[in-house]
């Protein structure tokens, strides 16, 4: 979390640092803060909420002339969402920006204290800028070094030194990359903040020093030199605007029968070109949220039409627990944007008692994607609104597809089986869901004014559930709970009341006739359900219909119907949906 970018060169920054700013929101927005340097004056303008707070600010002053800056988009971590908590921090004779976590800060803070140091912040950056300036007396780069060997932690670091007119960066376990212009270059924490300006980039490895003036950059670690390849992205310019979308949150839900198309292409031309599964006697899917509960559905395909024995784990419990490798086993990663801390640990854990890795990921420059052993790339593209939509139907339809070749390989598919066919028409379906808005505003409706929902389902519609329930309650703030449809009676029946808005997500054939039991159950003590359902019911019940497919990808005609339900709600609701308050896109702390 936390947004970083920098720029040195012949324009005036300030432009080019709040424009990157706005294009790094998605990861933290309570507070912002950017720091100008001319000669040896260094300015720093700081404001509590989003960006436009500060533009604002920075538009009234008169600021000091200036080539170079940075600047930063916080979420809070260490300290509340306060001016004085935001970025940049100076201490002395330095200024800087963090993203991440700095473990061993208290007892950092408590030694500079003794030495004299005062702090004007609760943050743990502060702690860094003050060890970086006890270091420094001519030498920057010798600074940076000497202060990093006492930090414990995550960090990705832009610094201003007062004496000098160069940027330094410098990164650990937090994402932090070097854009190169034509004489201007720029630090960011993703490729989508300096993507205005140019295509050329590389990404700083662990502990690489960078020392950055217009036209030139030299990165040394452990005081010798590195020589680093240029790379180019491909991202168009406009991949970021919303092109005429109210909201990004929208017009991602709108790009999923494109990016679908996309994903898919090569694997429906050679399924061999996903990994082999069959290779392995134990599966685990390892991921966080919405990520976590696309493998939720890859689990359960796995299991139910590959006879695969798969265990699933959020990652933020999976790295901390004694987890059995006494089989082979293939640890899959899921993650959008390859940077999530407990995903990364979970991965590094299978690593280091030699289980194989395979990530299915978004960002292919992310760590997840280069510290993996094997990849599936999604092709989302970049994914701004906070809340997950296409990168989430693009991993259960990856998933679908491994369970699918799976089955194949052990023989288990029938010969009739028409998967590969259904997958090819999957982006017209979809297409065909979204166009259904009415239907979703007119559900919208009833439930906006709610306070409590339930999502009940079983087998696979449980974990579609799942995700329809944290799509409403993160977008919305509107309370719900995914329940598995035969659990409710043993406890949580109790709070269902008169009106209160039950979806019963009703797909899977096999179990449908126990589903409708539960769901006369909690009707009958007053809940209003709306069936979700890939046929129509006989039934007075709000409803929501897609088209039949076959049971590996009918949640990706079923999800969005619940992504564009709880859009419109929080619509309703006037909520800030692409940034839902106290939530940032990736969680780079643990
Ligand atoms: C919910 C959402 C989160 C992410 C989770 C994992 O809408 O976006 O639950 O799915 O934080 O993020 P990644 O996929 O980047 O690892």
């Amino acid at each position: 979390m936390c947004g970083i970018i920098g720029y040195i060169g012949k324009e005036n920054p300030i432009e080019i640092l709040i424009n990157g700013l706005k294009n790094l929101e998605y990861r933290g927005y309570d507070s912002a803060g950017i720091a100008l340097k001319d000669k040896d004056e260094i300015e720093v303008i700081k404001s509590v909420g989003k960006i436009v707070n500060l533009e604002e600010k920075v538009k009234c002053k008169e600021l000091i002339p200036s080539h170079l800056g940075i600047a930063h988009t916080r979420w809070a971590t260490h300290g509340k969402p306060t001016e004085n908590n935001a970025h940049p921090h100076t201490v002395g004779k330095v200024t800087l920006v963090h993203n991440g976590i700095i473990e061993n800060a208290e007892e950092l803070r408590e030694k500079l204290k003794k030495q004299g140091v005062t702090f004007n912040s609760e943050t743990d950056t502060e702690v860094v800028a003050a060890l970086i300036n006890k270091y420094y007396e001519n030498n920057q780069v010798e600074a940076i070094n000497k202060a990093l060997k006492e930090v414990r932690g995550s960090y990705a670091l832009g610094i201003l030194f007062q004496g000098s007119d160069c940027l330094f960066a410098v990164r650990k376990d937090s994402p932090l990359i070097v854009g190169i212009g034509e004489n201007e270059n720029f630090i960011a924490s993703d490729i989508a903040a300096i993507i205005d300006y140019t295509n050329k980039y590389f990404l700083l490895e662990e502990n690489e020093i960078v020392k950055i003036t217009q036209d030139k950059v030299e990165i040394t670690k452990d005081g010798k030199e590195v020589e680093k390849q240029i790379q180019t992205t491909n991202m168009e310019k406009d991949a970021k605007d919303k092109c005429g979308y109210d909201h990004y949150m929208l017009k991602e839900i709108m790009e999923e029968p494109v990016v679908l198309e996309k994903t898919f292409k090569p694997y429906l031309e050679d399924l061999d070109k996903l990994p082999d599964l069959t290779k392995y006697e134990e599966i685990h899917i390892v991921a966080c949220g919405s990520a976590m509960y696309a493998g939720m559905i890859g689990k359960t395909l796995l299991e139910e039409y590959a006879n695969t024995k798969v265990e699933i784990d959020v990652a933020s419990e999976y790295r901390y627990k004694n987890v059995i490798y006494d089989r082979k086993t293939l640890v899959i990663l899921i993650s959008q944007s390859g940077e999530t801390a407990d995903t990364i640990a979970a991965m590094r854990k299978a690593k280091e008692n030699n289980v194989e890795t395979l990530s299915i990921v978004n960002v292919k420059t992310s760590t997840i994607a280069r510290e993996s052993d094997k990849q599936i790339f999604i092709e989302a593209g970049p994914e701004i609104a906070v809340a997950t939509t296409k990168a989430y139907i693009l991993q259960v339809g990856i998933m679908a597809l491994l369970a699918y070749k799976t089955a194949l390989t052990k023989g288990l598919v029938k010969e009739n089986d028409k998967v590969l066919e259904e997958a090819e028409k999957l982006p017209r379906l979809i297409k065909e869901v979204l166009d259904r808005r009415d239907e979703y505003k007119k559900v919208a409706k009833e439930i906006y004014n709610k306070e409590d929902i339930f999502f009940i389902g079983r087998k696979i519609d449980y974990a579609t559930s799942m995700e329809g329930s944290l799509k409403l309650k993160e977008v919305s703030y509107i309370h719900s709970e995914a329940y598995q449809a035969g659990e409710l009676k043993h406890g949580t029946i109790s709070l269902i009341e008169e009106g209160m808005p039950v979806f019963a997500i009703v797909t899977d054939d096999t179990i449908k006739d126990k589903t409708v039991s539960n769901i006369e159950e909690v009707k009958s003590r007053g809940a209003k359900t709306i069936i979700i359902s890939n046929e129509k019911w006989q039934t007075e019940d709000l409803q929501v219909t897609v088209p039949k497919i076959s049971p590996y990808f009918q949640p990706i005609l079923i999800v969005p119907t619940l992504q564009l339900i709880a859009y419109e709600t929080a619509k309703l609701r006037g909520c800030d949906i692409d940034k839902p308050k106290n939530l940032a896109k990736s969680v780079t702390v643990e």
